[in-house]
């Protein structure tokens, strides 16, 4: 490619990982004081994924990333960069999870590093893919979203053990000079002023691992759940108009609205808000949980498998997650039709 001719990032290819083992709400009923009636109503969740003892989140971002790299048909070799978002990496902190998952799909001496942005993790990799082809940097980069949630959630605490689940989520974002297929547009932003919104204390400098981090369950998720549902419509409707006015288009120009996979109800505030249609805006909380970095591109995924997700369709993505952080991205997908 000359100098003078641009590079843009498009959306070549998605994959997914979804753990075998489910827990229903009727499981967790069996766990703590909770119903299957007050889950669905208040959450729209019924069941969530938890990989097994043994199997990681490099294993997970492994296998969603083989997928996404068939699928984008290319060779492993081609790939320049890897780019992991987790909460939940196999180790806290080294070596990084990408690095884990680069030496699992046997491709050596590329860079690969972790980035946490907790549920926005996918759509700031987004962001960061964009900028790395855009300056020529990398052609073929692998990003993923991976989470074994279940790693730090207290299943005797009912506001957050009903809302998580594990799975992955990868794609491979590759340079184009066809401007059809570039990402248009991506925003992502944090404010660290509701840091307490959403944490997991331990294990960390402030709290290294102890008999007091064990005793007091500081390894596991904290949630003002109230709080954090409020934000969490405002910011996602807020982002979403934002994105459509800079970018001149209209909520009825979306084929596919995918938002973060937290809560049917945030969904369907923000879904109304924006005047969008059911067959809009994609849902699939009521089978993964909350998935955390890996809900989107599981979603993508979802949509993907089942036909939906064409060639030159245009995606929405709006998320919100810890931190406490928010993005959103407007692009094209870029990838071959799945043949049905
Ligand atoms: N089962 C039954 N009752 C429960 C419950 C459960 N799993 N969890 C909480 N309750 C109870 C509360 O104790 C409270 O009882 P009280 O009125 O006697 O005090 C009542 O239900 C209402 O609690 P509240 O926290 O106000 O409920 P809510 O409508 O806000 O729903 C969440 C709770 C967690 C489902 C909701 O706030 C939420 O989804 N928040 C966003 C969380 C999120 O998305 N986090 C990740 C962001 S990426």
């Amino acid at each position: 490619m000359s100098l003078s001719t641009p590079a843009y990032a498009s959306f070549r290819s998605i994959g997914a990982y979804i753990p075998q083992k489910v827990l229903s709400n009727s499981d967790l009923e069996a766990m703590v004081d909770t119903s299957d009636e007050w889950i669905t109503k208040r959450t729209g969740i019924k069941e969530r994924r938890i990989a097994a003892t043994d199997e990681y989140t490099s294993d997970m971002g492994t296998e969603a990333s083989k997928k996404a790299i068939e699928r984008a048909g290319i060779d492993k070799e081609e790939i320049d960069l890897i780019m992991c978002a987790t909460v939940t990496p196999d180790y806290f902190n080294m070596p990084s999870t990408a690095c884990i998952i680069s030496d699992k799909l046997g491709i050596r001496n590329v860079q690969a590093f972790d980035i946490s942005a907790a549920c926005s993790g996918f759509v700031y990799l987004l962001s960061l893919a964009k900028a790395f082809i855009e300056s020529g940097m990398k052609k073929n980069i692998l990003i993923i979203g991976a989470e074994k949630f279940s790693s730090i959630i207290d299943y005797t605490d009912r506001g957050t053990c009903i809302l998580f689940g594990d799975g992955a989520g990868a794609a491979i974002i590759s340079s184009t000079t066809d401007k059809e297929e570039a990402f248009m547009d991506i925003h992502a932003s944090a404010d660290g002023t509701y840091a307490d919104f959403l944490v997991t204390p331990a294990p960390g400098s402030m709290h290294p691992v102890s008999q007091e981090v064990i005793d007091k369950g500081l390894n596991f998720v904290q949630m003002k759940g109230n709080e954090t549902f409020k934000l969490a419509v405002k910011t996602l409707t807020k982002d979403v108009i934002e994105i459509l006015k800079n970018n001149s288009i209209t909520a009825e120009d979306i084929p596919h609205f995918i938002p973060h996979q937290a809560n049917y109800r945030i969904i369907k505030a923000v879904g109304d808000a924006l005047k969008m249609t059911e067959e809009q805006v994609v849902v699939t909380v009521e089978k993964y949980g909350n998935t955390s970095a890996a809900s989107i591109p599981m979603a993508i995924n979802d949509i993907y498998e089942s036909g939906r997700l064409k060639y030159g369709e245009l995606m929405l993505l709006d998320t919100f997650g810890g931190g406490l952080t928010w993005a959103s991205a407007l692009l094209p997908f870029a990838g071959k039709t799945i043949e049905s």
